[in-house]
């Protein structure tokens, strides 16, 4: 959800700032901007699409000072105007989050905004709050201001500082030989910085650069507001913290931007991922071995969350710990965090996320928090907001994801829980050791017949049963994200129930069969369907359901209850086919982000 970063030191910083905007462009790429400042004012470009159309404007800039935004609409249409930094007479920021009562604040303007934009409304706010002193202006318009935000803000008044915030949405300060950065994601700060820094919840950071006649050092101050108050509240109390800097993170491989596709010898990055599936399975059953868990057998109900992808690796978990036996529910964060839940005593929520930064998972993790209620996150990114919130974490190890569609981590957050479902009931847990192999054969899967059936085809349903359900629902949403193929993930046995109604000559039906128990139900299912006209398309490893399909997709033959990792695989390759095949890019779905940091 857009990207942030900012610079300012002894070097012209124009560079940087595109470096990382290239960074961050997986965060969110309707729009994007830079702007520098000096004594003599301020000089923005911002531009809708791509990060590489600020790019020569960047290059060209000689300031020490600026900051730069890549951006994902929330309010306001991606266009020029909407794009971040904005501009106010001696003032210019970016943001991510929302301020959530902009409107009543736009009202109280003297003068009207430019663009549709709530961080323009901030803008004016922190210019109307300026009185000499940058950072007590940003602290005195925030104040007034409810929702989330990362900004970064910058005057030509004290070129030589940047002043910026955080609350729920996830900023990071670096400090390098030259100069001091801030980012929303550390990932932009490779490479050019050494040490860290993580401001609190609801804080400010001034970053300023050292006058090189009264300073030796450049110097990072900071002020923390009251951690998890809501409204403007938080940031009137507020107290100096204690500034650690600590060691740049090593990242398991390539930070984005991967190096150029031709160089990676795959068309996508998406694709690439999906073949890096075995090294990333094998990775992450190592650092499972690794894991320091708490009592689970004595934990009561688990409550398993996430969004998207996330969350339907919590519903394979469901299956698998409804068959242990053990209390569970399973529920997108979005709606956890909503309902009003009043968690029993003695449980445990289970939050599952790769970024570690999604805001409802974020809430979902704080809600239980506040009710004393245990929390354990699945994550794939060790310095995240969720690893540092929850009380247990289990790490996957898919490495960087790029592309915006979720494949690899998937698999890891499956054998993450799997793992965790034989912990919870005290079972040995599962024996990983094929199932790189096996991922491999799955990665080799031959869907060019599927990809040919579902080209032209305006809907389709995926259909399973159990944890088949839970990779339907996988495969489904891959289809939509990427192909803009209206597909419905569904449980094969409530086809019957309304939805068959949709089924005509041609219509596609592709059913996940790995479990033997589901085989007769599934077989009836497909007849069914194909008895109203349905092209009938089938992932399994048994000949039998095989038999009933127009087009057979071969799974591996493994355990069954690594089944469901293998299974994905495929259809995460008939997505990004089909995808390439209706020449739609894969790596920037539109309207889509990489770590959804908004609410
Ligand atoms: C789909 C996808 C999203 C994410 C969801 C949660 O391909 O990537 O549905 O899974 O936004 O993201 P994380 O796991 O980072 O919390």
């Amino acid at each position: 959800m857009c990207g942030i970063v900012g610079y300012t030191g002894k070097s012209p910083c124009g560079g940087f700032l595109y470096e990382g905007l290239k960074r961050l462009e997986y965060r969110g790429y309707d729009s994007a901007g830079a702007a520098f400042c000096t004594t003599e004012g301020i000089f923005c470009q911002k531009k809708r699409g791509k990060v590489q159309n600020v790019r020569s404007f960047c290059l060209r800039r000689r300031e020490t000072t600026g900051i730069a935004h890549t951006r994902w609409a929330t309010h306001g249409k991606p266009n020029d105007l909407n794009a971040h930094p904005h501009v106010f007479g001696h003032f210019a920021l970016v943001h991510n989050g929302i301020v959530e009562n902009a409107e009543a604040l736009r009202s109280q303007l003297l003068t009207p905004c430019r663009s549709e934009t709530d961080s323009e409304v901030l803008l004016h706010t922190i210019a109307a709050c300026y009185e000499g002193d940058l950072l007590q202006a940003v602290r005195n318009a925030l104040t007034q201001c409810s929702g989330s935000w990362a900004i970064a803000v910058i005057s030509d008044y004290h070129p030589e500082e940047i002043v910026c915030a955080r609350r729920q949405s996830p900023l990071v300060v670096g400090k390098g030989k030259n100069g001091i950065f801030v980012a929303s994601d550390v990932y932009a700060l490779h490479g050019l910085c050494e040490q860290i820094f993580l401001p609190p919840e609801d804080s400010l950071v001034r970053l300023r650069r050292p006058a090189a006649e009264r300073e030796e050092a450049e110097r990072i101050e900071g002020i923390a507001g009251d951690t998890g108050v809501t409204g403007g509240a938080g940031i009137a109390g507020v107290e100096a913290f204690d500034m650690q800097l600590s060691p740049l993170p090593v990242l398991p491989q390539a930070m984005p931007p991967m190096p150029p596709i031709q160089s990676i010898g795959h068309r996508t990055h998406m694709e690439a991922e999906i073949e890096e599936i075995p090294r990333a399975v094998s990775d992450t059953a190592r650092s499972l071995a690794q894991a320091n868990l708490p009592d689970l057998p004595k934990v009561q109900a688990v409550f398993a969350t996430g969004c998207g992808t996330a969350f339907h690796a919590c519903v394979a978990f469901r299956y698998r710990m409804q068959r242990y036996g053990k209390p569970i529910i399973a529920e997108q964060a979005g709606e956890l965090r909503s309902g009003c839940v009043r968690f029993p005593k003695n449980s445990l929520l289970v939050a599952v996320t790769q970024s570690g930064e999604t805001a409802d998972t974020l809430a979902a993790i704080r809600l239980a928090k506040s009710q004393n209620v245990q929390t354990l996150v699945i994550t794939n990114v060790r310095h995240s907001s969720a690893a540092r919130e929850a009380d247990f974490a289990l790490f996957t190890e898919a490495g960087t994801e790029t592309a915006v569609a979720a494949t690899k981590s998937f698999n890891c957050q499956l054998m993450a829980l799997y793992f965790l479902a034989a912990k919870c009931v005290g079972r040995p847990v599962p024996d990983f050791t094929d199932l790189p192999s096996l991922c491999e054969a799955a990665v080799e899967a031959d869907v060019t017949q599927a990809v040919k059936k579902l080209y032209k085809k305006r809907g389709m349903f995926c259909l399973g049963q159990n944890a088949d359900y839970a990779i339907a629902r996988e495969g489904a949403l891959k289809i939509k994200e990427i192909c803009y193929l209206f597909s419905e993930g569904y449980p094969a046995a409530e086809l019957k129930h309304g939805s068959l109604s949709l089924i005509e000559s041609g219509f596609p039906v592709l059913a996940i069969v790995t479990q033997k128990s589901a085989l007769k139900k599934m077989k009836n299912t497909l007849r069914e369907a194909k008895s109203r006209g349905a092209t009938t398309l089938v992932l399994s490893q048994y000949r039998e359901a095989l038999a009933e399909a127009d087009v057979p997709v071969l799974l591996p033959m493994a355990e069954e209850d690594l089944m469901p990792i293998l299974a994905v695989i495929p259809l995460q390759k008939i997505a990004v086919e089909l995808c390439l095949k209706k020449k739609l890019s894969p790596d920037y779905p539109r309207n889509l982000a990489k770590s959804v940091t908004v609410e």
